[in-house]
């Protein structure tokens, strides 16, 4: 039983070089870093110390998504696309600028510049959403992460995130996808870690991806380089997209999840050897980056929570996982473990977000028609179980 990874030894006080010496000692020969945290907290400088590769940037770049003053400062030197902002400190400063914002331009973003879990940004239209806001930022155990806060302009447009693998070898663009972080259908209930995603988004110009590479990617290398600073890892480029084209809202120095399942998924590369590429470690075959271009057809990917996400409220029920879901995965359908154990044998979910079901297809409706016929099946008996039935669900009909 090898479909949950394996878990270490190690205790909660192991620092980052132990880890990075731990998988040093094991004779890993390539660690991909998947969450912000250990990236912010400088993982990956570790590695680079122990001359372990390692496919995540240092602390210094993590820093575009661990300090949003730091990302706009960044865009703003290198002319990206993105809000009019301002970088504020402390309460009296952050309610003045967001009611400025407010009455001229009738709208204001409040983020906390710090690391967040998702839960530090405020889209307010009218004053009791600033008030609203302020309150959540300076008076709900945020405050470290609010030391700083952003204020920006609201973007108009439609929501996508853009991937690319960097480092040394050419640019890899994954492709595009939309992520669905409400917890219910509609765009209705609280944010989430995400519940679900597309892939390839079919509203956006042929162009896209080039445009997002000449206006966005390549002149925030340049930028970093400007300030002696190289990009080694996944980029994740949060847009706002509209006519006149795409805007930046967020950096993520990372894959996110789950965007990763479903690219991964969708793309016939194998990203192992995409990887190896931007560390060096090995020439990418002739054709193997442009042979993204040919990936056809459309991902869906559905996540399944537990009946107490996100809020850790109400009864946490607790389901056993028949251990075929995770030996049927292929080319076209993959079912990723989240927040699950392997108890006396059995795979039970935890709490949290528990498994991510991605199905291929040849259009976005025989997708959708996959992964749903499987979450029916698995989740006959699991009541309680929080998923979303409209991931994907706006492009067929
Ligand atoms: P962020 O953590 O910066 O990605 O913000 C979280 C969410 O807030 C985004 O996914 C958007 O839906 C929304 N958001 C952030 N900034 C803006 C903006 N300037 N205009 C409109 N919506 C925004
Ligand atoms: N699904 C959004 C993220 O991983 O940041």
């Amino acid at each position: 039983m090898d479909s949950l990874g394996q878990r270490l030894d190690m205790t909660h006080e192991a620092s980052l070089t132990d880890v990075a010496r731990y998988a040093k000692n094991q004779g890993i020969s390539l660690v991909v870093v998947g969450p912000e945290q250990p990236l912010a907290e400088g993982l990956a400088d570790a590695c680079a110390l122990l001359q372990l590769p390692c496919f995540g940037p240092l602390k210094a770049v993590a820093q575009l998504e661990s300090s949003k003053a730091f990302a706009k400062d960044v865009m703003q030197a290198a002319g990206i696309p993105t809000a009019a902002y301002t970088t504020v400190h402390g309460e009296a400063a952050c309610r003045k600028t967001a009611e400025e914002y407010l009455a001229a331009t009738g709208g204001a973003v409040i983020k906390a510049s710090g690391l967040a879990s998702g839960k530090g940004v405020f889209v307010c239209t009218n004053q009791a959403a600033i008030d609203e806001g302020i309150e959540r930022l300076y008076r709900s155990g945020m405050a470290k992460a609010a030391e700083t806060v952003v204020i920006e302009q609201i973007l108009q447009g439609r929501e996508c995130s853009f991937f690319v693998f960097l480092g040394q070898g050419p640019a890899t663009p994954l492709g595009f996808a939309v992520d669905h972080k409400r917890l219910r259908d509609h765009d209705e209930g609280p944010n989430t870690g995400g519940m679900g995603c597309y892939t390839p988004v079919p509203w956006l110009p042929a162009d896209a991806s080039d445009q997002v590479m000449q206006k966005v990617v390549e002149p925030l290398i340049e930028e970093l380089k400007r300030r002696g600073l190289t990009y080694t890892g996944c980029l994740y480029v949060g847009l706002m997209w509209s006519v006149d084209g795409p805007s930046v809202v967020e950096f993520n120095v990372r894959l996110g999840d789950p965007e990763a399942e479903v690219l991964a998924v969708f793309d016939r590369r194998d990203w192992a050897q995409l990887i190896a590429a931007q560390l060096g470690l090995s020439p990418l075959p002739e054709g193997f980056v442009a042979a993204g271009r040919d990936n056809e057809g459309a991902a869906v990917a559905v996540v399944l929570a537990s009946p107490c996400y996100p809020f850790g409220e109400g009864e946490s029920k607790r389901f056993e996982i028949p251990s075929f879901i995770f030996e049927n995965n292929g080319p076209d359908f993959c079912a990723c473990a989240g927040a699950v154990r392997l108890e006396h044998g059995k795979y039970m979910t935890g709490k949290g977000r528990v498994l991510t079901l991605v199905a291929r297809g040849k259009d976005f409706a025989t997708a959708r028609q996959r992964v749903y016929t499987a979450i029916h099946d698995l989740t006959a008996q699991w009541q309680g179980i929080q998923y979303r039935k409209d991931i994907g669900l706006s492009l067929v009909e």
